[in-house]
């Protein structure tokens, strides 16, 4: 697929960069947009070179200012269904893509944007970004993910606040109320983004894919299935050469050298 809203760069081995890329529309997700997304993380997540992947929005105002207000003013309940479902594809291909995969937030996080930021495992954030659900200011609810992934992040009365008032929410409220990890000078965000991706990148592959499965499988099973999954994905981790590479080399007080296998 040829890319026309989005960017899919690789700046460093094993790091893949998604930008969203419609700067005139606060780069707005469109339904073509969320297919280059699907499309994108799925060729990533065919990539076994792939340790990491970020997504950012192109210009300093946005990440991404929402869905496409302009595409979705005359659609029908039909139309908006399989608008809502194309979202919920990308969404879900990014949660369950098997490598980290980091939002960096750069501007404007409203409505879609926030929701692709949630999608992601965790957000680092400029000093200038905005969040919000502000989908009620236009009639409508949440369609990619928000009123499930929201609640899940900070809470359910937290997100209920923010998705019945549309308050937008600036970067440090976002840290401290916990759908921020990170929050880093704009100007810094890009470099910060990397510095992370290289770190998870020098980690064992297989144990940064166990630890991600663990989480987001586990948070929808109930206390003890998810410990028995994790029970589970902690012995797989035994069968893998990297596992003994990483004790060996802790033993023999040297840096492990992990091969992905
Ligand atoms: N969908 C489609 N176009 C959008 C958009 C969206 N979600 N958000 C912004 N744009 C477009 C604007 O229509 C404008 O286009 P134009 O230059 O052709 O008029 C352009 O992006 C710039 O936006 P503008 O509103 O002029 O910028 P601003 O700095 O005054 O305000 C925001 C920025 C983010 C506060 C404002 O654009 C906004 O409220 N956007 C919608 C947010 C929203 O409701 N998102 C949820 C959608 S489900």
């Amino acid at each position: 697929m040829v890319y026309k809203n989005i960017l899919l760069e690789q700046p460093e081995a094993g790091i893949h960069l998604l930008t969203v890329n419609r700067p005139k529309s606060l780069n707005a997700l469109n339904a073509a947009t969320l297919d280059e997304i699907l499309s994108a993380v799925t060729r990533v997540a065919a990539d076994g070179q792939a340790r990491v992947l970020l997504i950012t929005g192109a210009g300093e105002k946005a990440f991404v200012a929402g869905a496409d207000i302009a595409e979705m003013r005359d659609a029908t309940i039909e139309q908006a269904r399989d608008f809502s479902e194309r979202g919920m594809r990308a969404m879900h291909a990014l949660e369950a893509a098997p490598v980290p995969v980091i939002a960096l937030v750069n501007g404007y996080a409203l409505g879609g944007g926030c929701e692709l930021a949630l999608a992601c495992d965790w957000i680092i954030a400029a000093d200038t970004a905005v969040f919000g659900q502000p989908e009620v200011n236009l009639g409508i609810p949440p369609g990619f993910g928000g009123t499930q992934r929201l609640p899940r992040r900070i809470g359910q009365a937290g997100a209920l606040e923010l998705l019945t008032t549309a308050r937008p929410v600036k970067a440090e409220e976002a840290r401290a109320i916990g759908l921020v990890s990170q929050v880093c000078p704009a100007a810094e965000l890009r470099a910060r983004g990397l510095e992370i991706a290289r770190l998870i990148a020098a980690k064992a592959p297989v144990a940064v894919r166990l630890a991600k499965q663990a989480v987001l499988r586990g948070a929808n099973l109930d206390l003890f299935a998810a410990c028995a999954l994790e029970t589970e994905l902690f012995a797989q981790a035994f069968a893998t050469q990297d596992r003994r590479e990483g004790m060996t080399a802790f033993l023999e007080k040297r840096p492990p050298r992990f091969e992905n296998r």
